[in-house]
């Protein structure tokens, strides 16, 4: 618990509080739009209200009289600053009130990581960026660790890597995302080791440009070894026409963007859902859901952490648990079916992806600000009824 005398706290004390089950209220004093487009959630509930700064400028007393009191109050804005301001007046007037460091920004840039505990052949870490839903991994076997959708704060990585002693030998990317931007490229060229990714997603499906980024070519029956584990690409396309999944000692299923815990993957985010759904649906029941049920999942996103959130604060499930949990996903009676119902349970598509896959694929250099601005918000990589 907070004393009366802390002022601030940081993300990962949020997360924290957030992880444990706290009691306490998250005041949001961002602007309605900014409000309604990226919340903070979490595995466990947690009451939000939201009252802009302005009005706090404008009416103090009453914008005040609409905080409920008798709970700890965390005050979030977009970077900081009037968060800052309103948890001041709220201490002046009595209130447990305390500023969220670095507001949305911070959250939206912070990292859980933690390591699966029930998988004991390899040490499997799961780096998970809370805000947006984006999970990556890192498998180690004999000190030698791949690295599997690395998002582009690469700093995660190399001090994981330095923390739990292992060397980065190789990075892969499960497809071009269209939701955050990757650090494989930029990781890969500073130290020295190759970059993987299937030549099908090195075209921009918009654009139909090639990528300028250096990378070597993946393949449906591909296989890496490293340590004593052995990695196996299965081709998948769907999402994406160079989609691949990773099948790690023939146990541990790196699904990418096709099988989620919740829900699936999306086929529309290179413009051609029509022509993609299909596909789609003969990857998944051809290649993925003929592996054994006790297949373990690790998806590279989650949509909503209090209905895909494990008590340990990882995401995962064995693949017989997600095929009973999604009959309409993964027990279709026909590819007709199938195709319609995803058709028919799209989200809407976020126009900044057109431009995140630029970026990944080389044709577009954002400096950090533009960055940030792609990524803002949650991913949404899955069908509608997955939020
Ligand atoms: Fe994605």
């Amino acid at each position: 618990m907070a004393t009366l005398t802390k002022t601030t706290i940081s993300v990962a004390e949020l997360d924290e509080m957030i992880e444990r089950g706290e009691s306490f209220l998250l005041l949001d004093v961002r602007n309605q739009d900014e409000f309604e487009r990226w919340k903070i959630e979490g595995r466990n509930p947690f009451e939000t209200v939201h009252i802009p700064y302005f009005q706090f400028i404008e009416d103090e007393d009453k914008s005040v009289s609409r905080v409920p009191k008798g709970k700890q109050v965390v005050v979030v804005c977009a970077k900081g600053g009037s968060s800052e301001y309103v948890a001041d007046v709220l201490r002046q007037r009595g209130y447990d009130a305390v500023n969220l460091e670095g507001g949305m920004i911070a959250w939206g840039n912070y990292y859980r990581v933690r390591r699966i505990e029930e998988v004991t052949d390899v040490a499997l870490y799961q780096i998970i960026r809370v805000a947006r839903g984006d999970l990556a991994y890192a498998v180690v076997s004999n000190g030698e660790g791949i690295l599997i959708d690395p998002t582009r704060h690469t700093e995660q990585y190399t001090n994981l890597a330095e923390r739990e002693g292992f060397k980065i030998v190789a990075i892969f990317d499960t497809h071009a995302h269209a939701d955050h931007i990757s650090g494989g490229p930029k990781l890969a060229k500073a130290l020295g080791v190759p970059y993987f990714m299937h030549p099908y997603d090195a075209i921009h499906p918009i654009d139909m440009l090639p990528a300028t980024i250096e990378y070597e070519y993946l393949k449906d029956g591909f296989t890496f070894q490293f340590g004593n584990a052995t990695l196996k690409g299965i081709h998948v396309p769907g999402h994406t026409l160079g989609n691949m999944a990773f099948l790690v000692n023939d146990r541990y299923l790196f699904t990418g963007d096709s099988i989620f815990i919740v829900s699936v993957a999306r086929p529309d985010l290179g413009g051609r859902g029509q022509e993609w759904a299909p596909i789609h649906y003969e990857s998944l029941y051809k290649k993925l859901l003929v592996l054994p049920d006790e297949t373990l999942v690790f998806p590279a996103h989650f949509a909503t952490a209090s209905r895909e959130g494990r008590p340990d604060g990882t995401f995962y499930d064995t693949l017989g648990n997600i095929k009973r949990n999604n009959p309409r996903e993964y027990q279709s009676p026909s590819k007709e079916a199938f195709v319609e119902f995803m058709l028919s349970t799209l989200p809407v598509f976020p126009p900044q992806y057109v431009d995140i896959k630029r970026v990944n694929a080389g044709l577009l250099v954002p400096d950090e600000e533009k960055a940030q601005e792609l990524e803002l918000g949650k991913n949404v990589c899955a069908l509608a009824d997955a939020y």
